[in-house]
């Protein structure tokens, strides 16, 4: 029981007005348990959706029909892993281990995003992630540069930038296949087609359906609602399908100029909750790779972790 003359605790409303004011929270600050606990569920999902991500793009790289598309899409599949390793440290910096944050990925207790499994089965595809799936990254991550937590903030600055470019990188594939012959175009279109839905997923459930998202507002590790980010992302969308030609799979999506913003249809969650329990496309094809990818990796990583000790009892010995 609470002694009731201790009252509330004096450094959570320290903490809490620091937020208020647009402060940061540092990895030494005092922070609530619950606070840091969502942080790093946050981060490390956030962490494992840019491993994740490397695998359906990685695909391509080999196929690339030109010397410099493929360079451009190495250096973006490169970048996700760095945003990875950024988001890895910032986690870490909240007392999570990153064997266990690996660990939780490997055996299925961790989540990414679910946009990862589905399977990129043509190269207009690889213009359609750069345009929307980088896209839709973008809008989440922009907001969150004004996260309360500094290590996640500062991070998000600098991986916005890389996103930027991998979204133009994207898009200027689709304008040339736009540009080409009808089959290029269909291959556009096509590929439109099946990343449409998937990509608005990617802002998660309706608010009525997001349950921690209110406690996650009032601690700025969440600053515009699902809803908002999504209608963002659908109001940026349109005009650049248009410029392309391409029409977007929704018959009821319309300009409504009474709200400022456009309409769209209802994004279909039954197929969202079926590849979060493990059920899409490409879920296990992802995981398999991954364990196989640590796996292949851990000899590598016993013998850097040899040749660091070997070197500090040396290093420890002539000191001596
Ligand atoms: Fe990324
Ligand atoms: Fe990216």
């Amino acid at each position: 029981m609470k002694d009731a003359l201790s009252g509330p605790d004096p450094r959570e409303a320290a903490f809490q007005a620091t937020v208020d004011s647009e402060g940061k929270i540092e990895p030494k600050d005092w922070m609530p348990e619950a606070y840091r606990k969502t942080l790093i569920r946050q981060i490390s999902q956030h962490a494992h959706s840019e491993i994740i991500g490397m695998q359906p793009e990685g695909n391509w790289i080999g196929r690339a029909p030109t010397l410099r598309r493929k360079v451009a899409l190495v250096a973006k599949v490169q970048d996700e892993a760095g945003h990875g390793l950024y988001l890895y440290s910032a986690a870490e910096t909240l007392g999570a281990s990153r064997d266990d944050m690996v660990d939780a990925l490997i055996d299925g207790r961790a989540k990414y995003s679910t946009i990862f499994n589905y399977p990129t089965l043509t190269w207009a595809d690889i213009g359609t992630i750069g345009w929307l799936v980088d896209g839709a990254a973008i809008i989440n991550q922009v907001a969150l540069c004004r996260t309360s937590y500094g290590p996640y903030a500062r991070a998000m600055v600098r991986i916005c930038k890389e996103e930027s470019f991998h979204q133009r990188q994207g898009y200027e594939i689709l304008v040339d296949l736009c540009q080409g012959t009808a089959e290029q175009k269909r291959m556009a279109q096509e590929s439109l087609n099946r990343w449409w839905w998937p990509a608005l997923m990617m802002f998660g459930p309706s608010d009525d359906n997001s349950p921690n998202s209110a406690q996650s507002m009032a601690w700025k590790i969440k600053r515009l609602s699902n809803d908002e980010l999504r209608q963002r992302f659908v109001d940026q969308s349109v005009p650049q399908a248009e410029y392309l030609g391409l029409t977007i799979p929704d018959p009821d999506l319309k300009w409504n100029a009474e709200r400022g913003h456009y309409d769209f249809g209802e994004v279909p969650w039954d197929e969202f909750m079926e590849v979060l329990k493990g059920n899409g496309p490409c879920n296990r094809q992802r995981m398999e790779a991954r364990r196989k990818a640590r796996d292949d990796g851990a000899w590598v990583r016993e013998a850097a972790l040899a040749h660091a000790a070997k070197r500090a009892a040396r290093a420890e010995k002539s000191a001596a």
